[in-house]
């Protein structure tokens, strides 16, 4: 059903700067009627003492988390996959399901800095058979010749993989510094893989909401499909890195803490939450697509996209009282700009305090999260327009926030956090 979003990437590209990924997948899994597939743990507690207790004790201590740290407008996420295990810095990605990075045999790979992952080096490898469902909850999946799975998986800007579908042993790290692997999770093995991606980027990582994502597979290991991000402003070293927990210890709570409510649609990848207006300042805009009622769900929360997209007439309303509040004259000689409403400053750019008012929850964003420098002494609204009625809510608003997102419960909570002390 994001099918949509596949048209806007040109113009994506076209003005934002070196960061011009959008990866919102397009292919939603169908048919995810049955309850997916189980994994199982290697590091089970003894059920012969004290069960309960240990049973609670061992799912705090096992909590996964996983580094995650800023590159060029993405964020990179660290797993291990195979046996031994291998480190694999993907993109972490609200917007899609599928977790992938490039293997050996390559058909067609991009340029990768990091040895590619070889499946032939691993022990806990194995392709997934063209007759498995797990084939078909990939609506995309196809048999080989030798009758396994050959999925492709594209993404609204056109990038896309495509390969075998394999399962693998998924190792994150518990709160505590142990292993935690994960047997069996589902992921692809890219032979063919093409697209704006950079050399520090070995896959995506699909933190979605569909059968094969990431968070359902390994959810009930965990206590329930919930996890959280904290993202690090956007220019941090890549070097400092932040945190994203699984599980039921990755609740976010405590002082400050605003929830929304996920709104379910058809598409079950895609986060929707229902953003009622924006103010700049003190001045409140009312949500406005192409109608004047604000429609429920008409925002997705996705990681993978840089900048904020938002229906051009709510924009237009947005870009101009901004451009009121802000005492310096807007950018207009740059060509490289673009459209984007950008300011020349030596300092950080002090514009107004940006307010999303989602349903239930007030989100408050500095400058540091709204302008985002594309280049030295240039500040530039990290928002953009977009046809549709449905926006996106992107990596950089997300910044400095510790956002859980509880598929229990179906909410989103924001909790603001200075991500770069998140460890
Ligand atoms: C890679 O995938 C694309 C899209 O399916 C296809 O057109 C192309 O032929 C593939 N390339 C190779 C080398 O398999
Ligand atoms: C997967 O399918 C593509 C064409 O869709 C083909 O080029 C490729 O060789 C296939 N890969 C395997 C492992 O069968
Ligand atoms: C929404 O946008 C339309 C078209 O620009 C405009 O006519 C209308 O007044 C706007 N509604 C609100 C509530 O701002
Ligand atoms: C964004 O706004 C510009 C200027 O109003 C317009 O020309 C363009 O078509 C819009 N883009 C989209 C994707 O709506």
């Amino acid at each position: 059903m994001a099918y949509y979003l596949t048209s806007f990437h040109p113009f994506l590209a076209a003005i934002i700067i070196c960061l011009v990924f959008l990866p919102l997948h397009f292919s939603p899994i169908q048919g995810n009627t049955n309850e997916g597939f189980s994994i199982n743990l290697i590091r089970k507690t003894s059920p012969k003492i004290f069960p309960q207790r240990l049973r609670g004790l061992s799912a705090i201590s096992r909590t996964p988390q996983s580094p995650i740290s800023a590159y060029l407008g993405e964020y990179l996420m660290e797993i291990s996959i195979g046996t031994p295990p291998v480190k694999v810095y993907g993109i972490a990605d609200t917007g899609s399901d599928l977790t992938w990075t490039q293997c050996v045999p390559c058909n067609n790979c991009y340029k990768q800095l990091n040895p590619m992952f070889d499946p032939q080096k691993s022990s806990s490898y194995s392709n997934i058979p063209c007759n498995s469902n797990l084939c078909h909850e990939l609506n995309t999946g196809v048999c080989s010749p030798q009758k396994q799975c050959n999925y492709t998986y594209g993404y609204a800007d056109d990038s896309m993989t495509q390969g075998a579908l394999s399962q693998e042993t998924v190792t994150l790290t518990s709160t505590t510094g142990e292993s935690v692997p994960l047997k069996g999770i589902v992921f692809g093995c890219g032979h063919n893989n093409t697209g704006t991606f950079n050399d520090h980027e070995m896959g995506i990582i699909g933190l979605g909401g569909g059968p094969v994502s990431l968070i359902s597979q390994i959810g009930s290991s965990f206590g329930g499909k919930m996890f959280s991000q904290c993202l690090v402003p956007f220019h941090t070293d890549v070097s400092v890195s932040s945190r994203m927990s699984f599980g039921k210890a990755s609740k976010v709570s405590g002082n400050g803490v605003v929830s929304t409510p996920l709104v379910a649609k058809d598409d079950k990848t895609l986060y929707f939450v229902t953003l009622l207006g924006i103010s700049v300042g003190n001045t409140y805009l009312h949500y406005n697509g192409s109608s004047n009622t604000v429609e429920k769900g008409n925002m997705i929360l996705d990681s993978g996209t840089p900048p904020t997209m938002l229906p051009t007439q709510f924009y237009d309303q947005v870009v101009a009282q901004v451009k009121n509040q802000v005492k310096m004259k807007p950018i207009v000689d740059d060509p490289g700009l673009g459209s984007q409403l950008c300011y020349r400053t030596k300092n950080n750019l002090n514009g107004p305090m940006l307010t999303a008012h989602f349903e239930g929850a007030d989100v408050t964003l500095a400058p540091i999260q709204t302008f985002i420098p594309p280049k030295d002494g240039v500040f530039c609204l990290a928002f953009t327009n977009i046809s549709t009625d449905v926006g996106i809510y992107g990596n950089f608003v997300q910044s400095n926030f510790l956002i859980g997102f509880d598929l229990e419960a179906k909410m989103v909570s924001f909790k603001p956090t200075d991500c770069t002390k998140n460890k």
